[in-house]
């Protein structure tokens, strides 16, 4: 991790930067050095953090404002960038959220909102920002999955599905940007005690939490040294077991712990 700075500086860019894990990568970035672009939609928390960057003498943290939703948001945190003079050499693709129900249950906006931000943001801002690290061959991306998107859920089909999506994106990344200069590693959290549990609809479970500093020391440990990385030991338990389980079993075994988990009462 001290050399983070010397391989990935001097500019990092962190999305979801306003809660959780996000604004945890933004402070552990900002100490390491960094200028850190923070994005995220409530503004008054990334201005927070930069003062908190300025009280404490850290590294520079410049809040942007988008809503990674809206299609046009990569447009506007690239035109943010570049209006400073500076280029990314480090981007942490990691808001996101989900929505606990049944797909029914689940509005649509809702569901279409986490293929927008959990998906199609994070390769938008990858397309704009990868090119000119292979170009100076040297850079970094991080994607923010999780180890829902190694299980098909159900009651969580479409929250699994676009964090299977960012399993995919940033595994076959890795291997197409190997020798470029760049380093990709895709980041699989298990339960993290943040914003994420009330946003998503879930209550208190019994499986051990782990804190967002703890997934953010993980993944800047394993950048530049492997493709994913899976934070603390019960999850990693359980996503190579999930990897190595018969399709059908692996299933209903998903089936059984939601429905326990969610007290659903029906269908059987
Ligand atoms: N916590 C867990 O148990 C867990 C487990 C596995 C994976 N993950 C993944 O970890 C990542 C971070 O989640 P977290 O646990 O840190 O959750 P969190 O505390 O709820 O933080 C989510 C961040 O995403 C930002 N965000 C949400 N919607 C946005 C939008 N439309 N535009 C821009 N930013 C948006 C939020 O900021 P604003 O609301 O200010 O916009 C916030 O900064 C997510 O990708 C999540 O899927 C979390």
């Amino acid at each position: 991790m001290r050399d983070t700075y010397a391989t990935y500086g001097p500019v990092a860019l962190v999305t979801g930067a306003s809660s959780g894990i996000g604004e945890s990568f933004t402070k552990q970035l900002s100490e390491l050095g960094f200028t850190v672009f923070a994005v995220a939609r409530r503004i008054e928390r990334l201005e927070a953090l930069r003062e908190l960057a300025v009280a404490e003498d850290r590294g520079e943290v410049i809040p942007i404002a988008a809503d990674l939703q809206d299609p046009k948001a990569a447009e506007i945190v690239l035109e943010a960038v570049t209006a400073r003079g500076l280029t990314v050499s480090l981007l942490v693709n990691n808001a996101g959220f989900g929505r606990l129900g049944n797909l029914e249950s689940v509005p649509r906006e809702a569901a279409l909102g986490m293929v927008d931000l959990n998906c199609r943001a994070v390769v938008d801002l990858t397309c704009r920002f990868l090119p000119g690290m292979k170009e100076r061959k040297r850079g970094g991306v991080i994607v923010v999955s999780s180890v829902v998107g190694t299980i098909p859920t159900p009651w969580f089909a479409v929250y699994s599905a676009t964090k299977a999506f960012d399993l995919y994106f940033g595994e076959a990344l890795y291997a197409e940007c190997k020798g470029s200069g760049v380093d990709v590693l895709t980041v699989l959290p298990g339960l993290t005690r943040t914003e994420f549990q009330a946003g998503s609809g879930m209550r208190d479970y019994h499986s051990p939490y782990r804190s967002a500093e703890q997934v953010v020391q993980s993944a800047l440990k394993a950048l530049g040294k492997k493709p994913i990385v899976v934070d603390g030991l019960f999850n990693k338990l359980i996503s190579h077991g999930s990897r190595f389980l018969p399709r059908g079993l692996l299933l209903s075994v998903a089936r059984f712990v939601m429905r326990k988990e969610l007290r659903l009462e029906a269908p059987k």
